[in-house]
């Protein structure tokens, strides 16, 4: 199956991560008529919201390579800050000042632009025609839920060494023994992936033991401090990811959902936010965020310190029946880069 094309490594700025949709905004960050500069797969754009039209180009002028991002809006149009050409909100060029009023204006002057929409409170960007759809949370609408948003973190690791840490289920009871692992949690028992029907996605469920330490009733001795815990991921690629949990102990729901940004060959920012039933008040909310950096904290310790900002994805790591779900991983994002559309 391997050629010489297939892509052997996943990194922050493979080149097929072009074909597909990346959060790289709060929406609420993105204010009509300032231009924002992000930057997505190692490469700067310039994002704009004028008279609610959203843009995302390039954050590169044609003329002579100015930053957009750092010019403003004028009218309708967002103005480079060196000679302070203006485009239009298709990209177009609509005014050469030095050049004056009503003259004709240069030829091949368009800004190259991203593909940009909103969902889930933030701004996505596709650089080139995207193979897949933005992930389908189906928690989303659920009134019973409360949205618990982590601040945007940015972290020295690759988007793909996250998300395979975030699928892997075989590190609780060593990274988050401080947390919620639990040592009577360590053998992993038989477990299937079922692809989803685009093929660019997977659910696991998994039962398991965690330590509650959430549980108010654990210190009465109302509910022992091992319960049972149901999982269910959802991949989508390239790299988001829901992990719902189900304590039947306490009733709780907790659907546990990250974005990734992959910025550039060491950075990645996470967007994270958890949908509860369990956190009825503001002190409770903060409670939970708090508690789920905590967890982060233990995972990023280990990521942060892997070898290289890559995921192998042909040889160079071990996989063992255990790995099921990130072996899967790997094989959708070996697809991607090799810009295969799935059977
Ligand atoms: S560099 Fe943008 S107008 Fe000259
Ligand atoms: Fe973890």
């Amino acid at each position: 199956m391997s050629t010489e094309n297939t892509p052997t490594a996943l990194t922050n700025t493979s080149p097929g991560l072009h074909s597909a949709w990346h959060p790289v905004l709060r929406s609420a960050d993105l204010l009509h008529n300032a231009p924002q500069r992000v930057v997505l797969l190692g490469e700067p754009y310039v994002l704009t919201r004028i008279n609610n039209t959203l843009t995302a180009f390039v954050d590169k002028c044609p003329h002579r390579n100015a930053r957009l991002s750092d010019g403003c809006v004028v009218g309708e149009h967002l103005q480079c800050p060196y000679h302070g050409w203006e485009f239009t909100t298709q990209g177009d060029v609509a005014h050469v000042p030095a050049l004056g009023k009503g003259a004709t204006l240069p030829p091949h002057t368009a800004l190259s632009s991203a593909r940009v929409v909103e969902k889930y409170n933030l701004v996505w960007l596709a650089p080139e025609e995207p193979v897949t759809n933005i992930i389908n949370i189906s928690e989303w609408n659920d009134a019973s839920l409360r949205h618990v948003w982590l601040e945007p973190i940015t972290i020295k690791a690759a988007a793909a060494q996250f998300i395979d840490n975030f699928l892997d289920f075989g590190h609780f009871p060593f990274v988050h023994a401080g947390t919620f692992g639990s040592g009577e949690d360590a053998n992993i028992h038989e477990y299937s992936v079922e692809k989803d029907e685009s093929g660019w996605g997977f659910v696991v469920n998994y039962e398991h033991t965690i330590e509650n330490n959430e549980d108010p009733l654990v210190a009465t001795g109302e509910h022992p401090l091992v319960q049972p815990r149901i999982m269910r991921y959802e991949f989508t690629a390239p790299f988001s990811c829901n992990l719902r949990l189900e304590l039947p102990t306490t009733g709780m729901v907790n659907a546990i959902v990250t974005f990734c940004q992959p910025i550039d060959n060491n950075t990645t920012c996470l967007y994270s936010v958890m949908l509860r039933n369990d956190c009825p008040t503001d002190a409770l909310a903060q409670a939970a965020a708090a508690y789920e950096m905590d967890i982060l904290a233990e995972d990023l310790k280990v990521i942060e310190g892997l070898y290289d900002k890559i995921v192998p994805l042909e040889r160079g790591q071990i996989h063992t029946r255990a790995d099921r779900n990130t072996v899967e991983f790997r094989r959708i994002m070996q697809r991607l880069l090799s810009a295969n559309i799935p059977s």
